[in-house]
C-alpha cells in the first residue's frame, strides 16, 4: 500500500481525484460548528462534511430527517468561516431534493450561494439521478452516498448492513458506475461489506469514501463526535475512538462544580 503525500495548499475535488490516483488515502471527518472546524482543518484533515448527521449529534433527534435546509446553512457556514485548507461537503437533508429536479437544484444553490459549501452530498442511486444531473449543470460538485443511507431508514427499519445479498450488491455497484458517469465526484459507502467496497473502489475511477466499508477504498469518514468519544452509547464495529472525550469532560465539569459549592475556584490569581 502506497503511504504517498503531497501537499495540498487547498484541497479540490480536483485534489481528492489526484489523491486517488497517486494512491493517498483521503481523509475526512464530520464538523457542524466554527469551533470544531477550526481544530479539524488545522489538524489536516482533506474534507470535512458538513452532515445532517447534526441532526442527532447537535439536536438530539432520533434521525437524521428532521433537520432543515436552514439549518444545514447554519451549521455549513460556521465551518465555512473556520477553515483554511479542507474541502467542505454539505448533506442535502432530507425532503429538499427528492421531489424533482427543479427543486434540489433551489436546495444546491441555497446551500452554495447562503453557506458558501464547497460541494453537496446527496443520498441514493438511479431514483435520484434526475436531480443530481441538474445540479452537476448548474457547476455545483456532487458527492454521492450508497449503501446504508440513514434517510431511508424507516425504509430499511434498522443500521444493519446493507448489500449482503448479491441482489442489492449488484444495485449498488451500478448505482456507484452511473453516479461516476453522470460527472460525481466522489461516492460515500456506508455499512456495507468490504469485499464489495474494494470491488467498487477499485471498478470507479472515482474516489470511494467509506464508513463501515473496510480498508480497501481510497478513504475513510467518520463522524466526529463518535471518533473523539464525545458521544458514547453509539457503538458500531467500526467506529475507532481516539480518545474519551465523555469521561475526560464529565470528570473536569464534576471538579468545576466542587470547586465553584468550595468556594476554591475562583482563587486570588482568578480574579481582578
Ligand atoms: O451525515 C453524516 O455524518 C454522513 C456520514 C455518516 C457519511 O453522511
Amino acid at each position: 500500500m502506497s503511504t504517498a503525500k503531497k501537499e495540498y495548499k487547498r484541497v479540490t475535488v480536483k485534489s481528492l481525484i489526484d489523491m486517488k490516483q497517486s494512491g493517498e488515502k483521503i481523509s475526512m471527518l464530520t464538523a457542524y460548528d466554527y469551533t470544531m472546524a477550526k481544530i479539524v482543518d488545522g489538524a489536516g484533515i482533506d474534507v470535512i462534511l458538513v452532515g445532517d448527521s447534526a441532526s442527532n449529534v447537535m439536536a438530539g433527534h432520533e434521525t437524521t430527517l428532521p433537520i432543515t435546509l436552514d439549518q444545514m446553512i447554519y451549521h455549513a457556514s460556521s465551518v465555512i468561516r473556520a477553515i483554511d485548507r479542507s474541502l467542505v461537503v454539505v448533506d442535502l437533508p432530507f425532503g429538499t431534493y427528492q421531489s424533482d429536479p427543479k427543486e434540489a437544484l433551489r436546495s444546491a444553490i441555497r446551500i452554495m450561494k447562503e453557506s458558501g459549501g464547497h460541494a453537496v452530498k446527496l443520498e441514493g442511486g438511479k431514483e435520484i439521478k434526475d436531480s443530481i444531473k441538474r445540479i452537476l449543470n448548474a457547476g455545483i460538485p456532487v458527492m454521492g452516498h450508497l449503501g446504508l443511507t440513514p434517510q431511508s431508514i424507516y425504509k430499511f427499519g434498522t443500521y444493519t448492513v446493507r448489500a449482503k445479498e448479491e441482489e442489492e450488491a449488484k444495485q449498488l455497484i451500478s448505482n456507484a458506475k452511473m453516479l461516476e458517469k453522470i460527472g460525481c465526484f466522489a461516492v460515500v459507502l456506508e455499512k456495507i461489506p468490504a469485499e464489495l467496497a474494494k470491488q467498487v473502489a477499485d471498478e470507479l475511477t472515482i474516489p470511494v469514501i467509506g464508513i463501515g466499508a473496510g480498508n480497501g477504498v481510497d478513504g475513510q469518514v467518520l463522524v466526529l463526535h463518535d471518533m473523539i468519544g464525545m458521544t458514547h452509547e453509539f457503538n458500531p464495529r467500526f467506529l475507532r475512538r481516539y480518545m474519551n472525550l465523555y469521561e475526560d469532560m464529565t470528570t473536569a465539569i464534576s471538579q468545576y462544580v466542587d470547586d465553584v459549592k468550595s468556594v476554591s475556584f475562583p482563587n486570588e490569581n482568578e480574579q481582578y
